[in-house]
Parts: structure tokens; C-alpha cells; sequence
């Protein structure tokens, strides 16, 4: 959609859902909805003030029990944006350290009624236990291998400005897809929406479960006119990899040479933090006619913002 022509859309539309935990969850109309007000986000996030104050006087909790860069500062700033005020809290000087239970921080945070609450956690299923305790809105950051639906949010945002649509659009994502939220979520929202998802990496890092799976990069990377490419999770690995970074960034690291197996002009996407030189080639990642990773970060500022929005509209 062109920028200039992006309206508010479905400005006064309560979205039908307390909390954001997983894509799962969603209907294809509620990731259009979310999409299509981040597109009027986007638009208001280049401008060189705070959007309006819709959220002024609420108080949002960024509860980060895992490190992030991109997503912790991407909703601190949409808050900001929208003229919340912002708790940011970490296991690193708060009780967590005394041994208090996450049960009883999520009471304890409940208990000080805070108007919403961001959570990443290393467990599964955590943002669902925070949802059920919290009687504000929550936003699942990210649930150990779980799901980080704003990701796929973000990332579908990416790929639909590119592409116009997602639909019919052939989006390939290599690397470590047993251990990757991003890739949980991005595989149910991208095939709620058309796109055709194919997976390839080391046996080890494919879930059985899954179709459209190869080990193959000239199978997997045939036709893609996307390919999503993912850092592999060695804080949530079992055991050792039976690779070297050398040999794994030989065989599955995305270099230009093995991108021309794909679609000509095709697109890379990371969610980030990459680590170059094992799943990426440097100067491709920097390649401004091929990589949106810029852009990826840019639209999760205007996901976020939109997220905020809805979640919050059944207050103001
Ligand atoms: C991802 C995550 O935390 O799952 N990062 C992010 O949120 N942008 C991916 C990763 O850590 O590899």
C-alpha cells in the first residue's frame, strides 16, 4: 500500500480478544485487522512525535525474563508512542532472584492492576499461565519454543508490503525450526493466509511433524520468492549439534550464491539477532536489494503500536 494513501482504518473496531498469546488463535480477519491499522502506524511512527495519547495514563509492564533488543525496545516505543507510561522489569534485581515463583510474580504484578503486560519467557505455555492470572491485556514476546506472534505479525507485514499480498506466496524458512518460536508462529499465520510455507535445514532442526520438509537447500529454496532465514536457539539446544559453524554455514548458511537457487529477485528476511557467518552471509544480509531485515524492524514498532491499540480499545 503506498504510504501516502494509508488511512486509519477500523479506528472505532474492539478486537474480540483479551490477550495476544498465540497466532493460533487469531482468524485471518483479525491478522488482516491488526495489519492494516499497523500500515496507518507505520505512516504515524516517521513523524517526529508521539502519535496521540490514547493510552495516556495507562501503565504497561514489560516483563523480560529472557534478553532482547528488537522486541523489548519495539513495545517500550510503541507505548511511548501512544503515551503510556512503561515498567520495564527483569529476573536480574527483582525477587526472582530470591526465589520467588513466576506464579507468585504474576500475582504480585496482578495485584498493582497495571493496564497490560508484555511477557517473554524461556517456558512454553508461560504467557498462557501469565493471561489467565493478569486481569489486563498480555502480550506473548515470545514463549520459550512456543510462539512470538508479533513477530509473525511483523514479518507478514514485511512481506505484504513487498509483495501486496501473502497470498499464493511461496516463503521458505531455513535453519533451526524445532527450536524457533518465529518459525512456530510464522508457519500457522502464513498458511492462514494463503502463503505456501516450505522448511529446510539439518534433519536435527525439523520437526517431524512437519510438511514440506527438506534437508535439501536446492529443494527447499526452489521457487521461494521469500526465504526467512533463523539463528539457531543454542540456548534452547539438548544436546550438541552434530555441526561446526564452519560446516553448518557451508551446507545451510543463506549466501548470495545459494539464494540464486530461488525465485530471481527473491527476498531474505531475519528475525534478528543474526549471527553472521554461521546462518548468514555478511554482505547479503546487508544487501539492500535483497534483505527487508531493516524493514522488519521498522514494522515491528508499527505492530506493536497497532497490538496496543486493540488490546486497550474495551477501556478508553
Ligand atoms: C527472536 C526470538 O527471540 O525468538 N528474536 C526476536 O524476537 N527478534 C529470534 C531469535 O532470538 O533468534
Amino acid at each position: 500500500m503506498p504510504l501516502t494513501t494509508a488511512k486509519k482504518p477500523l479506528a472505532k473496531t474492539v478486537f474480540p480478544h483479551k490477550d495476544f498469546i498465540s497466532i493460533a488463535d487469531l482468524s485471518c480477519d483479525d491478522i488482516s485487522h491488526v495489519l492494516d491499522l499497523a500500515e496507518h502506524y507505520v505512516v504515524q511512527n516517521r513523524r517526529m512525535s508521539q502519535i496521540n495519547a490514547l493510552l495516556k495514563g495507562l501503565v504497561m509492564i514489560n516483563l523480560f525474563l529472557e534478553n532482547s533488543t528488537r522486541t523489548r525496545l519495539s513495545f517500550e516505543m510503541a507505548a511511548k508512542r501512544l503515551g503510556a507510561g512503561v515498567i520495564n522489569m527483569t529476573a536480574e534485581g527483582s525477587s526472582i532472584k530470591k526465589g520467588e515463583s513466576f506464579i507468585d510474580t504474576l500475582k504480585t504484578l496482578n495485584a498493582m492492576r497495571p493496564d497490560l503486560l508484555i511477557i517473554r519467557h524461556s517456558e512454553e505455555n508461560s504467557a498462557h499461565k501469565a493471561a489467565d492470572i493478569l486481569e489486563c491485556p498480555v502480550i506473548n514476546a515470545g514463549d520459550g519454543t512456543g510462539e512470538h506472534p508479533t513477530q509473525a505479525m511483523l514479518d507478514a507485514l514485511t512481506l505484504r508490503r513487498h509483495f501486496r499480498s501473502l497470498k499464493e506466496l511461496n516463503v521458505t524458512i531455513c535453519g533451526d525450526i524445532l527450536h524457533s518460536r518465529v518459525a512456530h508462529s510464522n508457519g500457522i499465520l502464513l498458511k492462514k493466509m494463503g502463503a505456501n510455507v516450505k522448511w529446510v535445514g539439518p534433519q536435527e532442526f525439523l520437526p517431524p511433524s512437519l510438511d514440506k520438509a527438506t534437508t535439501s537447500m536446492e529443494e527447499g529454496l526452489s521457487g521461494a520468492d521469500a526465504v526467512m532465514v533463523l539463528r539457531i536457539q543454542k540456548e534452547r539446544l539438548q544436546k550438541s549439534p552434530s555441526f561446526t559453524e564452519e560446516s553448518y554455514f557451508r551446507d545451510y548458511g543463506l549466501t548470495t550464491e545459494k539464494l540464486a537457487l530461488a525465485k530471481e529477485g527473491a527476498v531474505i528476511l531475519h528475525p534478528g539477532p543474526m549471527n553472521r557467518g554461521i546462518e548468514i552471509e555478511a554482505t547479503l544480509a546487508d544487501d539492500p536489494g535483497r534483505s527487508l531485515i531493516t524493514m522488519q524492524v521498522e514494522m515491528g514498532v508499527a505492530v506493536r503500536i497497532a497490538c496496543l491499540d486493540l488490546l486497550t480499545r474495551h477501556r478508553r
